[in-house]
């Protein structure tokens, strides 16, 4: 089929075969028709609204060994840190005050806070009625239910890739089954769930990219992240080319068409590739931003990959700049909790 029949049925019915797919990410000649088609889906089915997300990134301690990640175990060059508990909440507290609906607790995968510990901290940050998303990565389904329990709303949890190959080789001592199992338990213990890939790891193809996609629609999933893989030279990947800007808004894109009712994030790394690659993330089907609100020194301290946007930058400042870009494009900053489907806050 021609490039623009596979856009319209894109657009008009969500769903596309693999082949298609990878005939979208081949052909770069109909990128702009792709890109305005995933802005009028994510205009109709979730509006102008843009939802901001306090990122805390309270503790880069890691147990894994990720190829492609800064904060792998093996790298001895990180400094790690732990905030405490109530410095934790103490930030959530902040954001609140710029007016953050939703904080998103992130750290390296670590037993480094004990269960009560984290119970306590969302508990406390939920009492400020906040909605809670977590990225703490692989655990067992009674921690996760706890965590639910306490308050958390939504996981987020990328498959980082589909290819059970290249799963393997990126991912020592970790195995592609026991992460569908903990997207399959966060999904039935109704938290709402996200997951994403990373575009552009080594020996993926545009067939790989295709099936993440569906994978994303198969587990429905409530928020897709997706962002380059940028290579960091304290890890194995060091001399991969990683991927490009383009290659990744084109899967955000088409992500959009195939999950309309989806939160879409307009990623860091987009922006680390791109000096104004959230804001045309957000013109090509992209909802939401998560500014960082982690302060001082620890900004610098969670570093995934080379050249991450807003280091030196102040939680507030952040906060303006962004803002000030979203009205800029005549979008608006959501003061609602930007569930999907306008579900309510719970627990
Ligand atoms: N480049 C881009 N993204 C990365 N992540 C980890 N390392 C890198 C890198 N080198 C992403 C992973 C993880 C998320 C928190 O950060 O996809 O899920
Ligand atoms: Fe750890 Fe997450 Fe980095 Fe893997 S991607 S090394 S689990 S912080
Ligand atoms: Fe941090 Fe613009 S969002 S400086």
């Amino acid at each position: 089929a021609k490039i623009v029949d596979i856009i319209n049925k894109a657009e008009t019915t969500h769903s596309l075969t693999k082949e298609e797919i990878v005939d979208l990410l081949r052909c770069n000649e109909y990128d702009q028709q792709l890109f305005l088609a995933a802005d009028r889906v994510r205009s109709q089915y979730v509006g102008d609204q843009v939802h901001l997300r306090g990122l805390i990134e309270f503790s880069n301690v890691c147990q894994q060994n990720c190829f492609y990640c800064g904060l792998r175990k093996e790298n001895t060059k990180v400094k790690r840190y732990r905030l405490s508990p109530d410095t934790i909440v103490d930030l959530a507290g902040k954001a609140k005050s710029y007016n953050y609906k939703t904080v998103v607790l992130q750290s390296g995968e670590s037993q480094s806070y004990t269960v009560t510990e984290m119970q306590y901290i969302i508990s406390s940050i939920k009492a400020l009625g906040l909605a809670i998303t977590l990225s703490l990565g692989e655990k067992n389904r009674d921690e996760y239910q706890i965590y639910r329990e306490a308050g958390a709303d939504r996981y987020l949890l990328r498959i980082e890739t589909t290819n059970p190959q290249i799963y393997k080789e990126l991912h020592p001592g970790m195995s592609f089954e026991n992460r569908v199992r903990c997207l399959l338990d966060l999904k039935e213990l109704g938290y709402e769930l996200g997951t994403g890939c990373l575009v552009g790891l080594p020996n993926q193809t545009m067939e790989c990219l295709a099936d993440d996609i569906l994978f994303f629609k198969t587990l429905d999933a409530d928020m897709i992240g997706l962002g380059p893989f940028i290579p960091n030279a304290d890890t194995p990947l060091a001399q991969e080319k990683g991927g490009t800007f383009t290659t990744s808004i084109k899967v955000m894109a088409i992500t959009r068409l195939l999950l309309p009712e989806a939160n879409i994030p307009a990623t860091t790394a987009m922006e680390t590739l791109n000096k104004n690659g959230r804001i045309i993330a957000l013109q090509s089907g992209a909802n939401v931003v998560m500014p960082n609100v982690t302060e001082g020194e620890y900004r610098k301290m969670y570093m995934l990959y080379p050249g991450k946007i807003c280091v030196n930058d102040t939680p507030k400042h952040c906060i303006g700049c962004i803002t000030g870009k979203i009205q800029g494009i005549g979008r608006h900053v959501s003061t609602e909790f930007g569930f999907r489907k306008s579900k309510k806050l719970t627990n």
